[in-house]
């Protein structure tokens, strides 16, 4: 890969995080056959939670000394920064992960602890990133049209702090092209219909929909698909920004109702994976207005950004005994793990749930799930 001189400059430098940082851009560039780095606007950086890190994660970035140079945001932590002891955690793991966040802030980066960074800084059409983040990924690339390949939260920070990032996959325009036409037959729930086509194909798929999808669907659409599969990047004919730019490819599969189980009875009811945009949860608390008190535990989860701007609307849901968490999730916390059962709305919680929570997960759609919340059928 061609460096120029204040690259090589950097990968000689007698600051050990900067050098190691180039050395993994460098490496990253080498395997993925870049020719050079790229400027980036922003990163986005995963694995925030320490009961995902852990102490040596932990360690790792206190060993750090250095400076983001550009936008970085981080993603959901292990709890509510202020609320932790409503979800049932204990105080040391509540230390341990205000060390993880301050050792971020302390190289730059900003604590909006959320997987939807879009709703805070949203990047333009064309630009390139450096995010981990799968879902969040998936949602620049394809519905704002901006460039970032699926990074790990080590290279999406090694990125922040060189600010900038190899130049292969998806920052290339023509590896953006369609690989697979899928057509939808009549309704299906973008979230559940992400997990099998995700399941299914690999490469980037391009939707025929016999309607249009509003933004949260789409943003389902794609968590959806990124969790299930290697997906990064989809099309939708009519709707998304590249779609035009593109042949339609000659393979496809068509796609109708699909099958879910419910084997167990949920004692939690966990809604807002991806985090939940203002429109989600002002439509939440329209739908439960003429419902008295949950009668299970029903938990959501945004960012900081839209709870603050909501207070009047978390204050009804809360008086309906809905508990509206900010920081974290149902998947990055631990506090999941002492629920038997928990119903989302979610392709993504319903896929990492089980395997990184261990708990049973059913799957509703959002009325279902709050109609199951308040024991109405
Ligand atoms: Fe976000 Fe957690 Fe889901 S980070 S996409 S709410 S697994």
């Amino acid at each position: 890969m061609h460096l120029t001189r204040d690259e090589e400059r950097l990968l000689e430098s007698d600051n050990p995080t900067v050098a190691k940082c180039m050395e993994i851009l460098v490496a990253l560039g080498e395997i993925f056959g870049a020719e050079r780095l790229i400027p980036i606007k922003s990163a986005h950086i995963s694995g925030i939670s320490y009961g995902n890190i852990g102490e040596e994660g932990l360690e790792w970035l206190k060993d750090l000394k250095a400076k983001v140079c550009v936008e970085t945001t981080l993603n959901p932590a292990g709890m509510d920064l202020e609320r932790w002891r409503e979800m049932g955690l204990d105080e040391d793991f509540v230390k341990k992960q205000i060390e993880v966040i301050e050792a971020l802030k302390n190289l730059g980066a900003k604590p909006v602890l959320t997987c939807t960074p879009y709703y805070i800084y949203r990047p333009s059409f064309g630009d390139h990133l450096a995010w981990a983040e799968s879902s969040a990924v998936v949602y620049a690339n394809s519905v704002i049209g901006a460039r970032t390949n699926r990074e790990s939260g080590i290279s999406a920070l090694a990125s922040a702090i060189i600010g900038k990032t190899p130049y292969y996959g998806l920052h290339i325009k023509e590896n953006r092209a369609p690989t697979i036409l899928v057509k939808v037959k009549g309704e299906v729930d973008p979230s559940l219909l992400g997990c099998r086509v995700g399941n299914e194909i690999d490469g980037i798929p391009i939707f025929k929909f016999n309607r249009k999808l509003n933004d949260d669907e789409l943003k389902q659409l794609g968590a959806s698909l990124a969790s299930t599969g290697n997906v990064a990047m989809f099309h939708v004919i009519d709707q998304t920004p590249e779609w035009k730019d593109f042949e339609i490819p000659d393979e496809k599969i068509e796609v109708d109702g699909l099958e879910v189980k419910f084997d167990c009875e949920p004692d939690l009811i966990a809604l807002g994976c991806p985090h939940l945009s203002k429109n989600e949860l002002l439509e939440i608390a329209r739908f439960v207005e003429k419902f008295e008190r949950a009668k299970k535990t029903i938990w959501l989860f945004t960012s900081r950004k839209v709870y603050n701007e909501l207070r009047d609307v978390v204050e009804k849901l809360e008086s309906k005994g809905i508990m509206v968490f900010r920081d974290t999730c149902m998947v990055v916390s631990p506090a999941t793990e002492r629920f038997e059962c928990v119903m989302v709305n979610s392709g993504k919680a319903l896929t990492y749930l089980p395997k990184l929570r261990k708990v049973k997960t059913i799957f509703g759609s959002t009325y279902e799930c709050l109609r199951r919340a308040f024991n109405e059928s």
